[in-house]
């Protein structure tokens, strides 16, 4: 196992990428980080490192996105979940069942809450990983606060798609509100699932929409109005992400439907994949564990519920 030092490049990196006129964070283009100097992990080179990665839409919307949300990110979801979030969180990290000598990767960490409930819960070693500087800058700062955390936690710069860690690298691993941002949301299920031992386990967090035809009725009522109004009461960039979400969950169902992504999963080589749907669907938490051989027997296991 690997220790990871603590990492000051994201606030840095912030700081300067503001001094370079982009305080607004919102530009269409990707970031570059000119003196971003990269995570380093004992010294060892980055070998994906920002410059090199690839742009699509999705991609660059992504990281503009969150470019803009991180101070108020942790109130604002609350506030737009009317409080669940927290609760969806803790459910999710609930099916790890991490032991306090194992060592967890939180993927898309954002500023960390995932992160943070994992070593309340576990007192386990968890590495937060994420594309977004500003999101990091988040968790850097929520692990300033806390020395317990500081101790338990590092943090990364990085792709889903690309994670920079060996095979069976981790006991387990967590992501939350991912596969809407990615471009191939099966081959990044398959690079989670690589960097997982066998029998750990995989467990994520999503918004979903709800099954039924008058909850979904006014959960969308909700989502196109409700979500932009209350993003408007902390900023334009928020009220453009209420927008954003509104659209994005439901297409991202319409892509993928709950079927298709549990195929997903047990092609990417997880086996015993079973959804929870919380709050009347608005929340899906979904969880396996890593099958023993690459996509071997990828459909065994209890079945979930579908919804
Ligand atoms: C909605 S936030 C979730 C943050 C946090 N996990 C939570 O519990 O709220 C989504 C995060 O995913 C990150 N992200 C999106 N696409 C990513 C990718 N391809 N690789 C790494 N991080 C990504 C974003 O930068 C953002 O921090």
């Amino acid at each position: 196992m690997r220790p990871l030092g603590p990492v000051h490049w994201g606030v840095e990196a912030l700081a300067l990428r503001r001094a370079n006129g982009d305080a607004a964070g919102m530009s269409t283009s990707p970031p570059t980080h000119p003196a971003d100097p990269g995570p380093s992990v004992e010294g060892e080179p980055v070998q994906n490192g920002p410059d090199t990665w690839p742009s699509s839409g999705r991609k660059r919307h992504a990281l503009s996105l969150f470019s803009a949300l991180p101070s108020d990110y942790d109130r604002v979801g609350a506030l737009m979940s009317f409080g669940q979030d927290r609760r969806w969180r803790e459910a999710m990290v609930a099916t790890v069942g991490a032991r306090p000598d194992q060592r967890v990767l939180d993927v898309a960490t954002g500023t960390g809450m995932v992160a943070a409930a994992l070593v309340r819960r576990y007192d386990c070693t968890v590495v937060g990983i994420d594309q977004s500087t500003e999101m990091l800058a988040g968790a850097e700062a929520r692990r300033a606060g806390d020395p317990h955390l500081a101790e338990r936690l590092s943090l990364r710069r990085g792709e889903a798609e690309r994670l920079p860690f060996a095979d069976a690298d981790f006991d387990h691993v967590t992501f939350t509100y991912l596969l809407r941002y990615v471009d191939d949301p099966a081959a990044t299920l398959r690079e989670l699932a690589r960097v997982v031992k066998p029998g750990g386990t995989i467990a994520s967090l999503e918004f979903g929409v709800p099954a039924r035809a008058r909850l979904r009725a006014l959960w969308t009522l909700y989502a196109r109005i409700g979500l932009p109004l209350i993003g408007g009461l902390f900023s334009r960039e928020w009220a453009e992400t209420g927008r954003f979400l509104a659209r994005s969950i439901p297409d991202h169902y319409a892509r993928f439907p709950l079927a298709a992504l549990r195929a997903m999963w047990l092609d990417a080589g997880i086996g015993g994949v079973e959804i929870r749907h919380m709050s009347f669907g608005a929340g899906v938490v979904t969880w396996g564990t890593r099958n023993p051989r690459e996509g071997a027997d990828a459909g065994a296991g209890p079945g979930g519920d579908l919804g």
